[in-house]
């Protein structure tokens, strides 16, 4: 029998690693202040859960991991862009992040203002840079990463995220807005492997696709439950953050009771959309169970 997914978390975190190392700027280069700051903001930590998704669905599709350092990546640049504007004043004002300073906070607001800027171009160059790929490959993964970071996917999802502080909003509106912020980057994730498979059948297509999205709220409804319910000290960032900021989230707005019940809903669901690809499954499945019951 394989080793289990768990057991190759050092394996995929070593190989992320490695990819961030080589697809940023040495610190010593100038503008050094920024590099470091891109630095900063991308290798001090994380779960680094969207790169695992990717080497996860790559499993499940039998890719060879060296295919999927680019895409992980990438993911993951943009991931670091969208929490360094995040923390900003201007948007959810947090001073901590992964247990340390946020950006804006070690450095300065504009370095964080810049360093994000930055970041986000190095995904798509981390992408049209790889080896190993057909044009047609590449131009696939930057349109799909392209649309999961714009104003349709993350990007309009903090948008109307900041729009909601202080208002109710329906369940329907709160996981569309959920389905964006980050179900965006995590769909993308699974989908970015099913691209590099190739011509997926689309019932195959399919369930990888609504895998992804029941993750992707899932995953953010479970951020939401552990500011409330998380130490600071656990989570790496500030607990009663959204409570201070009137955020709308699931459990201010419909109780802790609903949001747990919803998150095992969609675990549910997310597992279900597997069941066709058997024992080729289990690294998702691992990925799906350690989301919900994570306590970072
Ligand atoms: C935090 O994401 C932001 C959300 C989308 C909820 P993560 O919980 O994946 O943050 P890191 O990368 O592990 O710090
Ligand atoms: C952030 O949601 C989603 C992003 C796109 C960064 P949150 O604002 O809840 O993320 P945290 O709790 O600050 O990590
Ligand atoms: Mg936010
Ligand atoms: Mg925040
Ligand atoms: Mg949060």
């Amino acid at each position: 029998m394989s080793a289990s997914f768990e057991q190759k978390i050092p394996f995929y975190s070593a190989r992320i690693t490695q990819a961030l190392e080589s697809a940023l700027p040495a610190a010593a280069a100038t503008p050094n202040r920024l590099h470091e700051a891109m630095r900063y903001a991308t290798l001090k930590g994380g779960k680094r859960i969207r790169p695992l998704i990717v080497y996860a669905a790559g499993e499940c599709l039998s890719l060879d991991p060296a295919l999927l350092d680019a895409p992980a990546a990438a993911i993951e640049l943009i991931h670091a862009f969208s929490l360094v504007h995040d923390d900003l004043p201007a948007m959810d004002d947090d001073d901590l992040r992964r247990g340390l300073p946020t950006v804006h906070k070690q450095f300065d607001e504009a370095t964080a203002i810049l360093a994000a800027d930055a970041l986000q171009p190095l995904a798509f160059a981390t992408i049209v840079n790889a080896s190993g790929f057909s044009a047609d490959t590449k131009q696939a993964l930057v349109g799909l990463i392209a649309n999961a970071c714009g104003s349709f996917g993350m990007t309009g999802g903090q948008s109307i995220d900041l729009e909601s502080e202080g208002r109710k909003l329906t369940v329907a509106a709160l996981e569309e807005m959920y389905a964006l912020k980050t179900g965006a980057l995590i769909h993308a994730s699974v989908i970015s492997a099913c691209i590099i498979a190739g011509h997926l059948g689309h019932e195959q297509h399919d369930a990888l696709d609504q895998f992804g999205r029941c993750l992707g709220v899932a995953f953010q409804i479970k951020d939401d439950i552990l500011d409330v319910e998380g130490e600071t000290e656990v989570i790496g960032k500030p607990a009663g953050s959204d409570v201070k900021k009137q955020k709308a989230t699931y459990p201010s707005l419909f109780g802790l009771q609903q949001s747990h019940a919803r998150c095992d809903e969609l675990f549910d669901k997310a597992l279900s959309s597997l069941t066709d690809f058997g024992a080729d499954a289990e690294p998702l499945r691992w990925i799906a169970r350690y989301v919900i019951d994570r306590g970072n």
